[in-house]
């Protein structure tokens, strides 16, 4: 089943007088429990991507349709409820926790703010979304600055499951990571996943990471998606020179094998 259709998207933000799309005439498609990878260089548009998806940016045109509602013109209750089923990763957790809020709240501050878990028994409910992500409970306590980058970002993937969403937008969600950390967190997502069938819009520039968790990828050029396959098919078969770049770029093993 299609969780998320997306069609003929378009963004510009406009800096002064000169302007081209950030995200230009975009358009894919994610399956419930499947991964779509958004590859291309620094400033392809994958972000603002993943941000209009999430309603984060309004977009200027362009359909998108998640569970089959029109996610552009959701308002009130509607919209409150998908913010629940959608949630985002991002590449740096140092910055994406804050910094003053014991960990246990900052997991569980989306049950707070979405008035889905009593007050009273958030503690308990973060321990339990720590345990889930591999973190051990004695971290409840601490703050972001004495935890590891590999715990911060469990613990922001923990934050992001509280609500239990459907689909997860990750972006370079381990970029920042130690390249054994990085195996760890990816092979947690992909237990995520296979547990609870959540699908992710999954924004890398590491196609070595593509090749072991996506099911499909769009690759991503001046705001355009020039190639868009299933992973597989995709590099049995580049047919755009820029793909052949990227897939060339790919470091070879025994990185990508220990990932
Ligand atoms: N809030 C914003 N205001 C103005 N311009 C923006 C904004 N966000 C993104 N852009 C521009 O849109 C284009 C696409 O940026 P985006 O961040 O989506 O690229 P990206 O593919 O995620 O790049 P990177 O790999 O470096 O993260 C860039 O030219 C960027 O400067
Ligand atoms: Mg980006």
């Amino acid at each position: 089943m299609t969780l998320l259709d997306v069609h003929s998207l378009s963004k510009t933000f406009t800096h002064g007088s000169a302007s081209r799309p950030a995200v230009d005439d975009v358009s894919f498609t994610v399956g419930e429990g499947e991964t779509l990878a958004l590859v291309g260089e620094s400033g392809a548009g994958k972000s603002t991507t993943g941000r209009l998806v999430l309603r984060l940016t309004d977009a200027d045109s362009g359909e998108i349709t998640f569970r089959g509602r029109d996610l552009r013109s959701l308002r009130g209750a509607d919209l409150r409820s998908f913010r629940r089923d959608a949630q985002m990763i991002f590449q740096d957790p140092f910055s994406s926790l804050n910094p003053r809020m014991r960990i246990w709240k900052a997991v569980a501050e989306p049950l707070l703010v979405h008035g889905l878990c009593p007050r009273g028994e958030l503690k308990d409910r973060a321990a339990a979304l720590l345990d889930s992500v591999g973190l051990g409970t004695h971290l409840l306590d601490r703050y972001p600055t004495v935890l590891s980058g590999g715990q911060l970002q469990r613990a922001a993937i923990a934050r992001a499951l509280s609500t239990d969403p459907s689909l997860i937008v990750c972006d370079e969600p381990v970029a920042a990571l130690d390249v054994s950390v990085q195996a760890q967190v990816i092979n947690l997502l992909l237990d995520i996943q296979q547990e609870r069938g959540v699908s992710y819009l999954f924004v890398t520039h590491d196609l070595a990471l593509v090749e072991k968790l996506a099911h499909s990828v769009a690759v991503m050029q001046s705001g355009r998606i020039v190639e868009y396959a299933a992973t597989d098919v995709l590099f049995a078969d580049p047919q755009q020179e820029y793909t052949r770049t990227l897939l060339s770029a790919i470091p070879e093993l025994p990185e990508a094998a220990a990932v």
